[in-house]
């Protein structure tokens, strides 16, 4: 089964709390999702392989530890995932970046597909499926069969926050698939909402309604 880490670092539940607040401005929003997708990176890169390589400093000749060439692939589920690109692309800037286009029918709270779009050699990348909501499971549980039917086999998912609804039916789906989560909330509402949550992560990103 797949690990779960919830991330307790007071820098993130610090920046959880205020996207939480209904008051904080798009601008806002968007700033602290950025942030967040940095602070997590960091601890979900936390195993990328390394090799090693001989090089010389201005001293002497040594061996580092270097990340092995095309190691990693970001995949937003779009829109909301794209909030978490940038700030992962700060630490990886040679990763590439697919995307997958669903959203959530309103009324049978469904995914539906409308694009996707992989690297050429995804097979050989670890994955990192980006999405700030995990709700129903249902958008995760698709966007990582679509990326499983192109080829890829290294997935972790990384979002914001998580219901236990959605982390129940993703690990179901997906048992092979590490979890990082920057908060687990308590359950969904009848619109299949997260509760408390932030309300619709699309919508407070780019000012939709
Ligand atoms: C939101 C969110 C996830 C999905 C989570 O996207 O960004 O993709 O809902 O819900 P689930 O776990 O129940 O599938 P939404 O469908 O609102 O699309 P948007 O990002 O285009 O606004
Ligand atoms: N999608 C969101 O953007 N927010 C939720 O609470 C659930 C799904």
């Amino acid at each position: 089964m797949g690990k779960i880490f919830v991330f307790d670092h007071p820098l993130i539940q610090h920046k959880v709390a205020m996207l939480r607040d209904k008051d904080t401005t798009t601008k806002d929003f968007r700033e602290l999702v950025n942030e967040i997708g940095l602070l997590m990176g960091y601890e979900a890169t936390r195993d990328l392989p390394l090799e090693e390589h001989e090089i010389e400093t201005p001293i002497a000749k040594t061996t580092v530890h270097m990340l092995s060439g095309e190691t990693v692939a970001i995949v937003p589920i779009l829109r909301a995932g794209l909030g978490l690109v940038d700030g992962m692309l700060a630490l990886i800037p040679n990763a590439k970046v697919g995307h997958i286009g669903l959203y959530r029918d309103p009324e049978t709270h469904k995914p539906v597909e409308y694009y996707c779009k992989m690297p050429e050699d995804i097979d050989k990348r670890r994955i990192f499926v980006v999405d700030p909501m995990l709700a129903t499971g249902g958008s995760a549980s698709a966007a990582i069969d679509f990326i499983k039917q192109r080829g890829g086999k290294d997935i972790v998912f990384m979002c914001l926050i998580a219901a236990p609804e959605g982390i129940k039916e993703l690990q179901k789906n997906h048992p092979d698939v590490d979890i990082f989560i920057a908060a687990k909330d308590d359950h969904l509402n009848e619109d299949a909402y997260i509760v408390p949550g932030l309300g619709d992560a699309g919508d407070r990103l780019y000012g939709t309604k």
